[in-house]
């Protein structure tokens, strides 16, 4: 009976060292969830103690004092008032050892420290082996970034396109691009991919185009593009030719008041034909809604962005009279000399047919284009 003290201290010593049995485990000290979707913290423990353990989460946020989100005390599991209450929980059974927390249906305001203490009694861990530590980062995909061009689209002029993402953890990174047919990248310094911005300077019509900008971070992408126009020297030729239309316009409604006249005189005469001559000349409304519209054009020179906008005013779907003079006042640029000379340039020969443009106009032709 005397030799069991020593027994018991002998027990009592190899308790100690079996004490040193509870740990706990962390299958990764660091997880990531995308808002919306579930993350699990993996925690578990080994013990050479069958007793039911003592288990505690906690949250440590940035300036915050950490707080208890989840315990398992006497055999029963708590979910504490916490904005986590309704969306957290122990995946597994606390008697599995295993002491995962599950979280549904994450948000931003979930990343943090989470740990997790484990006592089991009988068996004292020392040396913080009984705290598992998990960081959890709620990421945040970008949402539609807004794309928009700021400067004047002219030949020569610099403009800046910007891309911004208002959500996004980490916060998303931008990369522009030219869409096809003439598809580009781009790269710093003209690129800004922290800021979103790209530098086009010195801009020529060849730099037209559909530019697209996708902002991307860890948990996904958006984009967003804008369409460049710019407005050349060729561009203006055709806002004069709209100016001149209007006086075309006008000059012919004076000209067929005239030829009225001179038709009621030979009327009178009884020379019918002339008439029907008159009416195939009667294009000049036609003329005025032309005119009207490019007028318009005229007057938008900077126009505001709205993504996935036309740069072009009065949209790619201009009417066909209209697309058709551009594409004349285009195809005639390059004979004209220098790219990008303003203003001073004559009209296509075609151009002017169409308008019902008559001889007797010629010298009103360059006097609308050294207006521009
Ligand atoms: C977890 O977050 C804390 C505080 O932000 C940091 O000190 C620690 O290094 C992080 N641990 C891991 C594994 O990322
Ligand atoms: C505990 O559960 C987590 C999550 O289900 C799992 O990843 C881990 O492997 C489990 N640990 C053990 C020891 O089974
Ligand atoms: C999390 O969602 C799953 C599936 O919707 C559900 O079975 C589980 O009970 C939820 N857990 C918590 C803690 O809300
Ligand atoms: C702008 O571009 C034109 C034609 O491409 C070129 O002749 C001119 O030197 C450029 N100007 C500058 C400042 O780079
Ligand atoms: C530009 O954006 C519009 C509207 O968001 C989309 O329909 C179009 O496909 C985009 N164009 C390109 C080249 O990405």
């Amino acid at each position: 009976m005397r030799a069991l003290p020593g027994a018991a201290l002998a027990l009592a010593a190899l308790l100690g060292v079996s004490a040193a049995t509870l740990e706990v485990h962390v299958a990764s000290g660091s997880v990531s969830a995308v808002e919306g979707q579930r993350a699990v913290l993996p925690v578990w423990y080994t013990s050479a103690s069958r007793k039911t353990p003592y288990v505690t989460w906690l949250l440590h946020q940035a300036g915050a004092d950490p707080f208890q989100i989840l315990t398992y005390l006497d055999g029963t599991v708590k979910v504490e008032e916490t904005f986590l209450k309704p969306r957290v929980g122990f995946l597994h059974p606390v008697t599995s050892r295993n002491l995962s927390v599950l979280i549904n249906g994450t948000r931003e305001r979930d990343s943090g420290q989470y740990v997790c203490t484990v006592n089991v009694p009988d068996d004292g861990a020392g040396g913080g082996r009984n705290v598992g530590v998990v960081n959890l980062t709620v990421l945040v995909p970008p949402d539609a970034p807004a794309c928009r061009l700021h400067g004047s689209v002219a030949v020569g002029a610099d403009v800046t396109l910007s891309c911004s993402s208002r959500k996004g953890k980490p916060a998303p990174a931008y990369r522009w691009r030219r869409a096809a047919p003439v598809a580009q990248v781009f790269f710093p310094p003209v690129q800004d991919g922290a800021q979103g911005t790209l530098k086009l300077s010195n801009l020529s019509t060849d730099m037209s185009g559909v530019y697209v900008c996708v902002a991307e971070n860890r948990a996904g992408s958006a984009t967003c593009n804008v369409t460049l126009e710019v407005f050349s020297g060729s561009n203006a030729a055709v806002i004069a030719g709209a100016v001149l239309g209007s006086l075309v316009g006008f000059g012919l409604l004076v000209f067929l008041g005239l030829q009225l006249r001179v038709y009621r005189r030979k009327k009178r005469d009884g020379q019918e034909e002339v008439a029907n001559e008159i009416k195939e000349d009667a294009v000049a409304p036609k003329t005025l809604s032309w005119a009207k519209s490019a007028d318009a054009a005229s007057r938008s020179s900077t126009p505001s962005l709205a993504p996935g906008a036309s740069a072009r005013p009065g949209g790619s779907r201009a009417p066909s009279e209209t697309a058709s003079i551009l594409g004349a006042a285009a195809a005639a640029g390059p004979a004209n000399g220098v790219p990008g000379s303003q203003g001073r340039r004559q009209l296509p020969a075609a151009s002017l047919t169409r308008m019902g443009a008559v001889a007797v106009m010629v010298p009103a032709q360059s006097q609308a284009g050294s207006l521009v």
